[in-house]
This record gives structure tokens, sequence and C-alpha cells, in this order.
């Protein structure tokens, strides 16, 4: 998936997991449009140290220390050696529902 279609099917949801939060740094949930009414979600925070995570090309970018992972949170590239968290979701043609742990 090239750059700009991967920028385009994605959407960045503006929750913050409080509790997730290590500090007062807040993390995004990243909402990827795989097709239509399918979404991945995953947890925007680094499972190397906790930095925050921004998309980039074909998946996600960590700023800190260069971890790379792809549109669904797996790992492409250390440090970070566990894929990022992520979440069940659900669509209709309105909404995305993304379901946090209790
Ligand atoms: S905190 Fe993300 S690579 Fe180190």
């Amino acid at each position: 998936m090239k750059r700009r279609a991967f920028l385009k099917s994605a959407c960045l949801a503006s929750a913050c997991l409080l509790p997730a939060c290590k500090s007062s740094v807040q993390h995004a949930i990243g909402a990827v449009k795989l097709e239509a009414n399918n979404f991945a979600a995953s947890l925007l925070s680094c499972t190397h140290n906790g930095c925050a995570v921004t998309p980039a090309e074909n998946g996600f970018v960590c700023s800190c220390h260069g971890a790379r992972f792809e549109h669904l949170g797996h790992v492409i590239k250390g440090p970070a050696k566990q894929d990022l968290t992520s979440f069940d979701t659900s669509s209709d043609q309105q909404f995305v529902t993304i379901y946090l742990p209790a």
C-alpha cells in the first residue's frame, strides 16, 4: 500500500486510554480502514519504551528509536519486539466502534 493510500485510509481517533498512559503523555488509537466496514485499531504507543507512534508509509513509525509497525500493528523493525496493542472493531455505514478492555 502506497503512503498516500495508507494515509488516506487511516483515520486517527483522538481517544486517550488514560489507564494505559504511563505518564501525562496521551496516546491515541489509530484506526486503519482495511476495506469497506473493516477496520484495524491499534494503540499508538510504542511497545519498546512507550513513545507515541505516528502513521507512516505502510504502517506506523516511532520517532524515539525508529521502530516500525505495519498497518495491523505487527513489528517490522526493532528495537521494539512486541506488536502494538490491538483492539477489536466493528463498523457499519456510519460508525466505527473500537472495543477497549475493561
Ligand atoms: S520507544 Fe519506540 S523504538 Fe524505542
